[in-house]
């Protein structure tokens, strides 16, 4: 009897702890190229999960959002954003990542390089191109898109469109794997692939995450291909067949802990309808806001279950 009380006692404490306001931990989006945080596409997916999840959502933003997106080099997009959530005191007992498309690979690189960050817990990533794309997007018709599209096509693993051109920085043509590893500034390094620079502490952070969620777009007509949304990819020096997550060296030499998470269960491969991020809102309550709350039901349902 005593011990009935007890757990009753220790329900009205839970029910009490999380009933009026949200005790959920925070989110943070980083949006993807081309983008802002300030666009009615980025502020509304953001509202949403914030309103649907009962969680606080930021949207981080990277210098001018739009134009930096395209020519800041990734990896000082990633210091950018390692800066601010050090500054945000309401991450300091841990956040959850939603990435957008080239977002997760900023995303990621505040998972294994943040030094001191607050932890981050869950990662959603919604088109991410993990392992890489084999062609660039063109940007479009405006001026400074044609400064950009022309510097698509001069060399792109060199040190000027490296440092130039965002998306130079994951883009990893089959049939020019040296090329891509002696040039290519951020990925090899996001993804630990050169065997003489391999960090351990990389692997660790990533692997320390709760959930790995990849989402895939069945229609992405941006990535090439769309499985790099699930680290699968092309075999080197080659453009076929494209392999899937678990036959890629990535993953079976475990080069960052994705073998790691998965055989933990920590990774969801999800495939859901439509192009490029276009989510729908029923996807996006199945997916990603699962992840974002913290459902006082199951704290309840789990506890007496422990006793
Ligand atoms: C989220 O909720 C707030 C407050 O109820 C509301 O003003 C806002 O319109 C909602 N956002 C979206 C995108 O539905
Ligand atoms: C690996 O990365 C960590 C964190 O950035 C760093 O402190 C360490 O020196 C690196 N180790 C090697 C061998 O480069
Ligand atoms: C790779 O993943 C697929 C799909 O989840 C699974 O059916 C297959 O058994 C896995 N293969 C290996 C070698 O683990």
């Amino acid at each position: 009897m005593a011990s009935v009380l007890l757990y009753w006692g220790a329900v009205v404490v839970l029910l009490a702890a999380s009933a009026p306001t949200s005790s959920s931990i925070p989110f943070v989006v980083l949006h993807g190229i081309g983008d802002e945080c300030a666009s009615k596409g980025v502020s509304q997916f953001t509202q949403l999960l914030g309103n649907w999840s009962r969680s606080e959502g930021y949207c981080i933003e990277i210098g001018n959002g739009v134009w930096d997106s395209w020519i800041m080099p990734l990896q000082q997009q990633a210091d950018v954003v390692c800066e601010k959530v050090k500054e945000m005191g309401e991450l300091r007992a841990g956040y959850n990542i939603v990435g957008l498309s080239q977002g997760n690979l900023i995303g990621r690189a505040v998972v294994e390089f943040c030094e001191g960050g607050p932890p981050v817990k869950n990662f959603i990533s919604l088109g991410g191109p993990h392992a890489g794309i084999a062609s660039v997007p063109l940007c479009g018709s405006g001026i400074l898109c044609k400064l950009v599209d022309n510097l698509i096509k001069l060399q792109i693993y060199s040190d000027y469109v490296q440092a130039h051109l965002a998306p130079s920085g994951y883009l990893k043509i089959p049939n020019d794997i040296p090329g891509y590893m002696e040039g290519c500034m951020f990925l090899p390094k996001l993804n630990n692939e050169d065997p003489s620079e391999r960090n351990a502490t990389y692997k660790e952070r990533l692997s320390s995450l709760q959930n790995l969620v990849l989402i895939m777009f069945e229609h992405d007509t941006v990535l090439v291909p769309r499985e790099t949304s699930w680290f699968g990819y092309y075999p080197d020096d080659n453009f076929n067949p494209i392999l899937p997550p678990n036959q890629t060296t990535l993953y079976t030499e475990d080069w960052i802990g994705l073998k790691t998470l998965d055989d933990a269960g920590r990774v969801k491969y999800i495939s859901v309808k439509g192009n490029h991020i276009k989510i729908s809102q029923s996807d996006m309550r199945k997916h990603i806001v699962p992840y974002l709350e913290e459902n006082p039901e199951k704290l309840m349902l789990k506890l007496p279950m422990k006793e």
